[in-house]
């Protein structure tokens, strides 16, 4: 286990909960004493860790990151032959440059993407996405479903765990980012904000199915069969912004989603289906 910040001890105390033998190295030394207690070996170089394990998990800020600490003599001669699992995020890009550079020096790769925070790393639901070379993946199969009963492999085509975890992202940062005018909202009108972070909680299967429903009519284009209009969407976001000027409060992010919507509006998709306004994006 190449990387011990937080998700990376947390990856780490699992292996070594369920009976692996485990081998650590980070950068700053000190991270893995807690680790040593619990039974972990402490490599003193990349190199030596990577020596001491058939499979490598690396897990830093970055991909460069990595790219760093493998890239010494040392460490890429350990590497060959040997196989790296890359659980740092990074983009469907990284995860292509990783692989062609791990397969340069003779390693196997396979990418991977956690979708979900160190505490929740571990369980039986927690999601972990891999894509590589269906090879690597069933070799290395019971490591990660030790670590995530969630696991899923997206495929051969080494990006598809970034493509499927950016894509994840992106839909909740949207999703918190409008959260956030939400709460501010509620200050303004003195309603405690935990009120709303609770009730949309509640409602997350509903936000689910209106992206699902969504999904489909973007990749069948049934931008006809109307329910939600763009106009109707188009009109409710206009009240966002108003909200936020009468409130006093910054009307930033609704003025922001207004803008799209007001293109989709003037090229003529305000009678479609929502999903439609992605015409405008492309
Ligand atoms: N935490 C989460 O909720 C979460 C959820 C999903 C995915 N992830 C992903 O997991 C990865 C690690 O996240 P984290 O939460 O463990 O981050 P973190 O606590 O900030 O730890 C960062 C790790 O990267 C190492 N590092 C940073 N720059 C480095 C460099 N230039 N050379 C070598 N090592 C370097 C750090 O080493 P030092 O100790 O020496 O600084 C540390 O081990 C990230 O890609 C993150 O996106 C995290």
């Amino acid at each position: 286990m190449i990387g011990l910040g937080d998700m990376g001890i947390r990856l780490a105390e699992i292996l070594l909960s369920k009976g692996f033998q485990v081998t650590v190295w980070n950068r700053s030394a000190g991270k893995a004493d807690a680790l040593a207690a619990q039974g972990a070996l402490v490599a003193d170089s990349a190199a030596a860790a990577i020596s001491a394990s058939p499979v490598i998990i690396t897990c830093v800020v970055d991909y460069n990151a990595t790219r760093n600490i493998l890239d010494t003599p040392e460490a890429r001669a350990a590497l060959k032959s040997r196989t790296q699992i890359e659980l740092s995020t990074g983009t469907p890009q990284d995860a292509r440059n990783a692989a062609a550079w791990a397969h340069s020096i003779g390693a196997k790769y396979l990418d991977g993407a956690i979708l979900a925070t160190p505490r929740q790393v571990g369980h039986e639901f927690t999601p972990i996405f891999v894509s590589g070379s269906r090879e690597v993946y069933e070799a290395t199969e019971p490591i990660m479903k030790a670590l995530a009963g969630g696991l899923q492999y997206m495929g051969e085509a080494v990006g598809a765990a970034s493509t499927w975890d950016i894509g994840f992202l992106n839909t909740v940062f949207g999703a918190i980012t409008g959260f956030f005018q939400g709460a501010r909202l509620f200050e303004a009108e003195g309603i405690p904000v935990n009120q709303l972070g609770d009730m949309i909680g509640k409602l997350g299967s509903v936000i689910g199915e209106m992206i699902r429903f969504e999904g489909d009519v973007i990749h069948h284009k049934k931008y006809d069969e109307v329910e939600s209009s763009v106009k109707t969407c188009y009109t409710g976001i206009g009240l966002f912004s108003r909200s936020a000027r009468e409130a006093g409060i910054s009307s930033e992010i609704p003025d922001f989603m207004y803008n799209i919507y007001q293109r989709a509006m003037d090229a003529g998709y305000g009678p479609k289906q929502l999903g439609a306004v992605i015409e405008v994006l492309r």
